[in-house]
């Protein structure tokens, strides 16, 4: 199996070198680029704190012959962007792997690329890239795969091979209702920490805002199927802030470096959902503005 990974941030850095380590083919394809570059020096940061050199392999949109099973690990927003060159060049047996927070890309997908296999995937693996080329492993976690259209469902091969290389990974008959709990979290959890500037534990100093949050949340989940009580889904939260209360949230991360932030696929699209069932969400509203009127003073519109 040839791998090829979109987004060579974090979480794709990290699932690039230990597919590599775990004796996987495995390339980062550059779709601003038509073909071949040189290849990229990888440092592994360990969680034991070994380190190891990978070397990864860079192709371009049009080295179609060497892309493979497809991750796309980009920042959400960068989703249709970086794909956009490959639409009506992939190979229509190209499997397409989304992994990425946020949700609402997966309809311009299936729009795109009608007849190619789509899956998502859904990751708690920790991890931080401190420069272009060290990525630090910094938490053990568990990646759930599954079939977002029918060709999907031929690709529960790929779970194996990514479980050797993560230690952890399974296939998921109910993909998207993991997305939503991940969703969940990601709501409460990334704008609260952006507000605040700090270190994911400090939201243990704000249970109420995360109680408030959840209970607002909960009529627009039980329309999706999702029957948890808010109780439960404070429960949730706070075991994934106990997890990583020393992790600096994505969200904190990317506003702390000024760069564009991943709430309109987040807080967004819950409102947006919302919105469409004639729901409303006051406080998660109010967060979604602070984090664009952070956002302003760098990215405009
Ligand atoms: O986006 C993130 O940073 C993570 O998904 C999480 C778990 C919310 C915080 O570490």
């Amino acid at each position: 199996m040839q791998w090829t990974i979109l987004g060579a941030g974090a979480v794709g850095s990290l699932f690039a070198t230990h597919l590599q380590r775990s004796g996987q083919k495995v390339n980062l394809l550059d779709t601003r680029q038509p073909h071949r570059q040189q290849a990229k020096p990888m440092l592994l940061e360990q969680l034991d704190g070994s380190i190891c050199m990978c070397e990864l392999d860079c192709i371009g949109y049009q080295d179609l012959a060497q892309i493979g099973c497809l991750l796309v690990t980009t920042k959400v927003w960068q989703v249709t962007h970086a794909l956009q060159p490959l639409v009506g060049l992939l190979p229509e047996s190209c499997p397409i792997v989304l992994l990425h927070n946020g949700m609402g890309t997966a309809e311009w997908l299936t729009e795109h690329f009608p007849h190619n296999p789509l899956l998502a995937g859904v990751t708690s693996c920790g991890a931080l890239k401190t420069d272009a080329s060290h990525i630090k492993h910094t938490g053990f976690g568990e990646t759930w795969l599954g079939a977002l259209n029918a060709a999907g469902e031929q690709w529960q091969t790929l779970v194996s091979p990514l479980a050797d290389a993560l230690g952890h990974a399974a296939w998921s008959e109910h993909i998207q209702e993991r997305q939503w709990q991940k969703l969940v979290v990601n709501a409460v959890i990334n704008p609260l920490t952006a507000v605040y500037n700090q270190q994911s534990g400090i939201l243990l100093q704000h249970q109420d805002e995360i109680a408030a949050l959840c209970l607002e949340l909960r009529p627009l989940l039980l329309q999706q199927g999702l029957t948890n009580t808010a109780n439960e889904w404070q429960e949730l939260v706070l075991q994934v802030v106990d997890r990583t209360a020393k992790n600096y949230s994505s969200m904190q991360q990317d506003i702390a470096n000024r760069r564009r932030t991943e709430i309109d696929y987040i807080t967004g699209y819950l409102l947006q959902q919302a919105e469409q069932n004639g729901l409303e969400l006051p406080q998660h509203r109010a967060l979604y503005l602070k984090i664009k009127a952070l956002e302003s003073q760098f990215v405009t519109a």
